[in-house]
């Protein structure tokens, strides 16, 4: 692309936030989540980084990426965190997913694609403990567990887990933390009491895997934190690093006299006499177009730059002041924050959004290169690697991903 821009995911620091988070949470294993494109550094270049920094589990969305983390060799265990009646349950069966489940319709669907399918499905169900999304309320919790034990009983399913999702986890304090925390463990212990035997409890997204250890359970499940961003107040602690850099080179540099008025509508006038950058990226491209005027939110030569004016489809311009500066230059609109270029965090701060907000906008926009060891690439987990390992749990092999077999056979393990 013209003026070369590029986001840079460094998968050594994925490697190493995913490694810290595991020593923060001692006991409890640690489900990768990728979703959304890896919160945009790609799902499987990240998925694997994550496993070779100790995750055992990975969490997704769309049964479609669990099954791409299948068919690229990925054993370990890969939940679907959405229960929705449209998914492919057969082939998501067949590959030895984890679905999640939150209402006795979808369960007996899954069920019926189970039949199908010829082995059990890997379940985890999901109750509503206070985010208003998926999963069953209380008052519908006890017939999905029944539900669930019969269908289990029947050889359709396997309950390997049982789970739920914060709400309001990034706000240190919040009331409804306890009553979420209180919720679920009465949702388990009822489920327990009517004879599930769940592998794994979860409930602590990114956040709560930070400032909770009460809500750890079997599996914690951070996202933005593999990534080295968290929406915690301040963003994530110092020792996760953000492994997105976001640089372009600018494509123009002309120097103007003061009083001139830059970018559609006029909303900038030069101060003095100054050197205008032109970036080749816009709010097509991700630069939120809130970002108009921002001052002093991109680095060039060491120096931070503020846009001049509104943020354009495809272009956003700078006042790069004395500068020195000239076409070519590299800007940096965001990265881990060592050479003075601003953060996702800051650019999340200053525009009244959350960092994930800001690094998930370049998909498919900017092309994405890699750094780190991790990025030589592999077709599956190193043998021997932890990733490998844990693949065996499940009992499902990389022979099975490529080429859909299925044997009906689920890990004696489980
Ligand atoms: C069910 C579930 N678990 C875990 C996560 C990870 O959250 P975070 O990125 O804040 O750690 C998400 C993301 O929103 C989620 O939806």
């Amino acid at each position: 692309m013209d003026g070369h821009p590029e986001a840079t995911v460094d998968l050594d620091a994925i490697q190493a936030n995913v490694a810290a988070l595991k020593r923060h949470v001692g006991a409890a294993q640690v489900m990768a989540v990728v979703k959304s494109d890896g919160y945009g550094h790609g799902m499987l270049a990240s998925a694997r980084a994550a496993l070779a920094g100790g995750a055992t589990w990975l969490g997704v969305v769309q049964v479609a990426d669990a099954i791409a983390l299948r068919t690229a060799g990925i054993c370990v265990p890969v939940l679907s965190l959405h229960g929705s009646p449209d998914s492919p349950h057969e082939q998501a069966i067949k590959h030895e997913i984890d679905l999640t489940v939150g209402s006795a319709a979808l369960l007996d669907q899954v069920a019926l694609a189970a039949a199908a399918a010829g082995k059990p499905a890997r379940l985890h169900l999901e109750a509503d403990t206070g985010m208003g999304r998926g999963g069953a309320i209380a008052a519908d919790w006890p017939a999905l567990v029944d539900a669930a034990l019969s269908a289990q009983a029947a050889g359709r399913v396997k309950i390997v887990g049982l789970w739920s999702h914060f709400a309001c986890a990034d706000t240190p304090g919040h009331p409804a933390i306890g009553r979420q925390l209180d919720a679920f463990r009465a949702a388990v212990a009822a489920a327990e009491r009517a004879g599930a035997r769940p592998e794994v409890r979860h409930l602590a997204n990114g956040p709560a895997t930070l400032t909770l250890p009460g809500s750890h359970f079997d599996l914690v499940r951070p996202g933005g934190a593999v990534f080295g961003l968290s929406t915690l107040p301040g963003g994530a602690p110092d020792w996760l690093r953000p492994a997105m850099t976001l640089r372009a080179r600018l494509i123009q540099v002309k120097r103007v006299p003061a009083g001139t008025p830059v970018s559609y509508a006029h909303r900038y006038t030069t101060e003095g006499e100054t050197l205008l950058g032109v970036l080749p990226l816009g709010y097509n491209e991700g630069i939120p177009r809130l970002a108009t005027n921002a001052a002093r939110l991109l680095a060039s030569r060491g120096r931070r730059v503020s846009i001049a004016g509104t943020v354009n489809l495809n272009h956003t311009i700078l006042d790069l002041g004395d500068g020195p500066s000239e076409a070519g230059d590299e800007v940096v609109v965001f990265g881990p924050g060592d050479h003075g270029e601003p953060t996702a965090q800051e650019w999340a701060e200053a525009l009244g959004t959350i960092s994930y907000e800001i690094v998930t906008r370049f998909t498919g926009k900017v092309p994405r290169t890699y750094s780190g060891v991790a990025a030589a690439g592999t077709s599956g987990p190193a043998p021997g690697s932890a990733a490998a390992g844990t693949g065996s749990r499940t009992g499902y092999t990389a022979a099975q991903a490529a080429d859909g077999r299925t044997d009906g056979q689920v890990a004696a393990a489980f």
